[in-house]
């Protein structure tokens, strides 16, 4: 186990009827907000109007701003920058999804630096101080509830950024399951792949003696994985979404991080088809991750046999170590596929030849990844065997 601190203030408010408590909440710290949202799925089922009653009761002022897209685009953020800076606003309510929440981070940590925000996320200056934010969860995925992390998309120069730093880490963030019963089959399955691939990220890892979280990754995986077909059968079965929903939380809060090297190339190389493309998140990790996983398992097969077993229940006296390996790989992608995900970059349309310039994409900043150091021949060839 390698030496850690474990950090997250973010106070988790969980279960049916907690977002009535949001004014009250807000109270504690503030009697203005930005009030962030994106396309309209919360008019649609009503939390829009019961925020505004909390807000209104609690007597917190607020300026509304919605439009936020799935990877959500830098413009936005600058409005909303502005328009904190216009009317004196110094904290922002983020209601919705990761898209939402990484906007409102993106917010939160401009309105005070004298230069563009975009500068954090090209590494060229660091944030000293970000406004505080609270959230309202309306679907399992990201984690960026309690994330220290925020990932935009410049529309200018087609590159999807994250950075990270604690101080964007929120305040609180509610989360009801009643609310995911809205979600569309597909954004369900989107969530459920990313939040696998946040555990993926941590778990398959070159530090040794790390057994806590490597059960506690495996914990977390198997409820997902029990739990995922329950809720693509029955949208409105609350149990199942509880348990999705907590697991999406602690699989991205730091917790299975902790004492282990993490790796994350396979989302820097997702966050280049969608910055080409355009597509979910989670869609794309459905694809990425197993090629990554073909293309890595070697450096540490008996990590990899290791997941076949104690995560998808894999087991033969009689078989070896590079065959359970294979075999957890061919188990992860036939469960994506299950929950109705691509899992090919040629199911969703991508263009042989802009393989080269997504590989460019993720490696601006240098090769990725901790597992297996992964230069840009080595991401061509992941995005090849994803083909
Ligand atoms: O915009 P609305 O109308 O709300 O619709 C959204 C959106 O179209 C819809 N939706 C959300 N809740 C719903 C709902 N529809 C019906 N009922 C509900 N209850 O779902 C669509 C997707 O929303 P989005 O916020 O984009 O999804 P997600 O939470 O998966 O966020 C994805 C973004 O988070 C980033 C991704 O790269 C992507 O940009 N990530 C952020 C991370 C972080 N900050 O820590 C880590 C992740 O690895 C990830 O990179
Ligand atoms: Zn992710």
């Amino acid at each position: 186990m390698i030496n850690f601190e474990s950090y997250n203030p973010t106070k988790i408010i969980f279960g049916r009827g907690a977002q009535k408590e949001v004014g009250a909440k807000l109270k504690e710290y503030t009697n203005k907000v930005l009030f962030h949202y994106g396309g309209g799925s919360i008019k649609k089922s009503g939390l829009y109007d019961e925020v505004i009653a909390s807000l209104k009761a609690a007597g917190i002022e607020y300026v509304e701003l919605g439009g936020v897209q799935p990877n959500p685009r830098l413009s936005l953020v600058h409005e909303g920058i502005k328009i904190c800076r216009e009317n004196n606003i110094k904290f922002i309510l983020a209601v919705g999804g990761g898209s939402v929440i990484d906007s409102s981070k993106a917010i939160a940590a401009g309105v005070e630096y004298q230069g563009d925000v975009w500068d954090f996320f090209m590494g060229k200056a660091q944030l000293k101080s970000a406004l505080p934010l609270a959230t309202i969860l309306t679907i399992p995925a990201a984690g960026s509830e309690s994330s220290n992390s925020m990932v935009i998309t410049n529309e200018e120069t087609s590159m999807k950024l994250g950075h990270r730093t604690n101080l964007i880490r929120p305040k609180f963030s509610i989360l009801n399951p009643e609310f995911c019963f809205t979600l569309p089959k597909e954004q369900a399955a989107y969530g459920v792949c990313d939040m696998m691939a946040h555990i993926f990220e941590r778990y398959f890892t070159n530090t040794k003696n790390t057994e806590l979280t490597d059960k506690l990754c495996e914990a977390t995986l198997k409820t997902i994985i029990n739990n995922a077909p329950k809720i693509m059968e029955n949208p409105k079965d609350y149990d199942a979404w509880a348990e999705i929903m907590w697991a999406g939380n602690i699989a991205h809060n730091g917790l299975l991080g902790t004492g282990r090297q993490e790796d994350w190339a396979s989302h820097g190389i997702e966050h280049a088809v969608s910055a080409v493309y355009d597509i979910a998140h989670g869609e794309g990790l459905a694809i990425v991750f197993p090629a990554w996983m073909k293309y890595v398992y070697t450096q540490n097969i008996a990590l990899f046999a290791q997941f076949a077993v104690n995560v998808w229940g894999a087991s033969d006296p009689f078989t070896d170590a590079q065959t359970l390996a294979l075999k957890g790989i061919k188990m992860t992608e036939t469960f994506f596929k299950s929950l109705g995900l691509p899992t090919r970059l040629s199911q969703i349309n991508v263009k042989k030849e802009d393989i080269a310039l997504m590989a460019a994409k993720a490696t601006t900043f240098g090769p990725l990844g901790f597992f297996k150091k992964l230069e840009d021949k080595d991401i061509v060839a992941i995005y090849n065997l994803a083909f």
